[in-house]
Order: C-alpha cells, then structure tokens, then sequence
C-alpha cells in the first residue's frame, strides 16, 4: 500500500483548485440510470471512489464516454453516461464493498424497471450506517422489500406509489435515493425532515433539469410531482466544499496564506466563522476565498458536528488536528457518527495532548509543536488530518494506507506541492 512522507514546518503559499465534489458526483452519476438518454456530467474529479461507481455502472449495463476539459483554469473530466437499457440490476457486493455510495443505485433502478438487488454495504470505521430510512421509505412507496443472502431484494408492481414520508433523521443517503426514486413514480411524495446539504440541492437541479417537478431545494421539505419519464442533459456539478474546508485548515495549520479557487465559502459558513474566531484571515475573492494564517496566534475552538448549515463531520478530523497546534483548550463534538474519533491516538502518537470522553466529545488542550511519527490512516477524513498534523509537525511524518485519501482528495501531493509542502508518495513498490 502506497504511503506519504512529509517533512513538516513548512508555510503553504500559493493558489489551490478545488475539484468537483464527491458526494454530488456520485449520486448525480446515479441519477443518469433513470433515463434511456445519454446524461453528460462536467466536473467531476479524479478519485477511486467515481472509479468504482463508473465500474458498478458498467456492470449494470452502461455506456460511459470520458473526456478531460479545462474548466476555470484547471483540467477536469467530464463523462457521458448513458443506459439505453439494464443488463443486470444486481449491485453485487464486490462493488459495493470497495464503495458504500454505491446504494445510490437503488433508488433509480426500482422506479425505471421495477426490481432491484443491492448488496448490503454494512458498517464501516466510522459507525454501524443503518439503510432503515432509505428501505421504510421506499416500502412506504410501496415497494415490496427482502433481505436475502446479505442483499437488499427490492420489487414493485407498476409504478412506485408518491408517499408522505417523515424521516428519523436527516439522511444525506436517504434524501438522495427517495429524491430519485419518487422523480419516477406516480403521485406525489413529501420528504419531511430532508437533509439540506448543498449536495442535495445539486441532485435537485440535475433531476428538474432531466424533467423531474421537484420543489423545496434547501429546505428540510421537499415535494416531489413524479412523471413518467426523466430525458438526458448537461450538468456541471459544484465544487467540492469539504476539500476546500480542507485546505482552508491546512493553510491556518501551517500559518500560511492559500488563495482556494473554484470554492464557495457559502457552502462553509460555519467551519469558516470558527477559523475567523480562531483568529484567520477569510478574504472573498471572485472565483473563492483567500485563507491568511500569517503571523497568527491561533485560538482554540470548541466545535460541534451537525447537520447542514451545522459544521459537517467531514470536516471534524481535520479541525481536531488545528486544535492540537491552537492556544488554549477545544471541546470536539461530534453528534453524527458514533466512532469518529479514530484519528485520535495516531494524533497523540505525534504529542497531540487529546482526551476522549465517551464516543462522542474529546477535549483538545493545544501544544506548543507536534513532532513528526509514522502514522495510519482510518478512513478518508481522518487521513487528511493526519496530512495536516505532518505538515505543522516537526520532522518527517509517514502516512500509511493512503487509499483512503485517493477515494476523495483529487490529485492530493500535486495540489500540496504546488504551494510548497515538501510531501511526497512512495509507491508500494518503491
Ligand atoms: C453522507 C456523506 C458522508 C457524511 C454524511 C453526513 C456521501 C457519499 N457521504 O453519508 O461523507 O459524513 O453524509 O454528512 O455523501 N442514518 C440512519 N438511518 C439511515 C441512514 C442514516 O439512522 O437509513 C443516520 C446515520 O447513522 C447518521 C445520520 O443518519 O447518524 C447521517 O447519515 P447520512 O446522512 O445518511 O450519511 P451518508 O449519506 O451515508
């Protein structure tokens, strides 16, 4: 497995370009299942995760045609799906394994041909990730629904019926696979207590644009008018606001000043008003936002994950990791996911002085420097907190298990090196 050396203590200067994001792209590349027409997505990135959902698509039976493109000043790809017709509605497990965001396909093939055979991704590092609220609501949609064999068998009659479903909790998942299925069915189907991840209102956008009638985008409400058929279009997807809160994080850390192109500081309004408490510069720019950490004495924060606009546990690990270089003590909550504290004692193996109460908050008492470790990744966004620690750090840092970062960080040690990080990645082989 490929691992990253970083020689630590180095300020980040320069212009970083946010690529597209993860989570739209995946479940957009799903919505192309519900239309015989071609579906061409721009802006998608370069990361193992779309590679293994294309693989999944092309299992299913669809065609994809990719091209790389200059979009705002940096290459992106922009790929053309297209499924005139399934050859298989299995979304076998091998597949669905290597990539949890794969369930994404349930919805869309149950409402286009009726039946649908969707492995159970199970748990993963960071907690148990139920599917209740995606198979209670399709059921309620009147699907019927099995488990066999550690497959999701789902069946309809007909048409999915639309239904007025109340979620449990704000499931970005959920939300997604309800969005696309009721696009499709008869009748129409309210999504009470909808997540309003910017992610999702993306996904709206490309469904009207196919002809569904959906209403409420970024609202916890969403209607859903179905019709009977969806058509192929153009989307280009947003940017990527997790990676740009990344990056956000690795100029304050390192007390440098990075210019994030193609990012939307909307997007990040609570992680960026704490960096602005912690004492950072935010500048708005036209095409992003200037992160300034020169000359800065950061101060701890305490924070709190929560759904959107809360602070997203996405960016929870990388912030765990500013605090351990920031003044004063921060209280770390995190209200999503049970087991998200993983990062932890690889955090502690570099001198970060961290104490973890229960599953769900960690005191962060600031130390004057981290010192460089060989450390492990987790899962993806734990791994770039590592990174970050590295690069405050003195010395040289070694992360292991890198595949995480190349599931969601396109182009990872060329964005870094390009601001002057000294990191580099030694191959498995090397
Ligand atoms: C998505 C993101 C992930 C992010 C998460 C929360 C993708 C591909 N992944 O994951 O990076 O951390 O949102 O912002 O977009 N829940 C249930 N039952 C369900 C579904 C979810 O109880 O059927 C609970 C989960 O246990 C969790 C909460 O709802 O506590 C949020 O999960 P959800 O929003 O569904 O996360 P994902 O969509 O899997």
């Amino acid at each position: 497995m490929d691992k990253i050396k970083i020689i630590g203590g180095k300020p980040l200067f320069g212009k970083v370009y946010i690529s597209g994001a993860k989570n739209t792209a995946l479940p957009i590349i799903c919505a192309s299942l519900l239309t015989e027409e071609p579906v061409t997505v721009k802006n998608i990135p370069f990361l193992s995760d779309i590679k293994s959902l294309n693989n999944l698509l092309l299992q299913i039976g669809s065609q994809i045609e990719e091209k790389t493109e200059e979009l705002n000043g940096h290459l992106t790809r922009t790929i053309t799906y297209h499924t005139p017709q399934a050859t298989s509605l299995v979304a076998p497990y091998d597949y669905v394994r290597k990539m949890r965001a794969s369930y994404y396909v349930l919805g869309p093939l149950l409402a286009r041909y009726g039946h649908v055979e969707l492995s159970l991704p199970g748990g993963c590092a960071i907690g148990a990730r139920p599917m209740d609220i995606h198979l209670s609501s399709l059921e309620q949609m009147g699907a019927n629904i099995e488990i066999k064999n550690g497959y999701v068998v789902a069946d309809i009659k007909g048409r999915l019926q639309g239904a007025h479903i109340s979620f449990h909790s704000a499931s970005v998942g959920a939300t997604c696979n309800i969005l696309m299925a009721a696009a499709l069915a008869e009748g129409t189907t309210v999504i009470e207590n909808a997540a309003k991840e910017p992610e999702i209102a993306d996904l709206i956008d490309i469904l009207n644009k196919m002809g569904a009638h959906i209403e409420g985008a970024n609202t916890s409400t969403l209607t859903i008018n179905g019709v009977e058929k969806l058509h192929g279009i153009t989307h280009t997807i947003i940017n990527d606001r997790i990676e740009a809160g990344s990056y956000a994080v690795a100029a304050a850390i390192t007390k440098g000043r990075l210019e994030l192109i193609n990012a939307n500081a909307e997007y990040l309004q609570t992680p960026l008003s704490i960096l602005r408490k912690m004492g950072v510069k935010i500048e708005m720019t036209d095409s992003g936002f200037i992160v300034d950490a020169q000359n800065c004495t950061l101060q701890g924060h305490d924070v709190y994950t929560d759904y959107y606009p809360g602070f997203p546990t996405d960016l929870q690990a990388q912030f765990m990791a500013l605090m351990c270089v920031s003044e004063g003590a921060a209280m770390i909550t995190e209200s999503i996911w049970e087991n998200r504290f993983m990062h932890v004692p690889e955090l502690m193996r570099m001198g970060a002085n961290i104490n973890v109460h229960g599953h769900a908050s960690a005191i962060v008492r600031g130390v004057k420097k981290l010192s460089g470790a060989p450390v492990m990744s987790t899962d993806l966004r734990a791994s770039f907190a590592l990174i970050l620690a590295g690069l405050a750090a003195e010395g040289e840092t070694v992360v292991n298990r890198v595949y995480h970062l190349d599931r969601g960080y396109e182009t990872l040690e060329e964005k870094f090196k390009a601001v002057g990080a000294d990191i580099e990645r030694i191959k498995e082989s090397d």
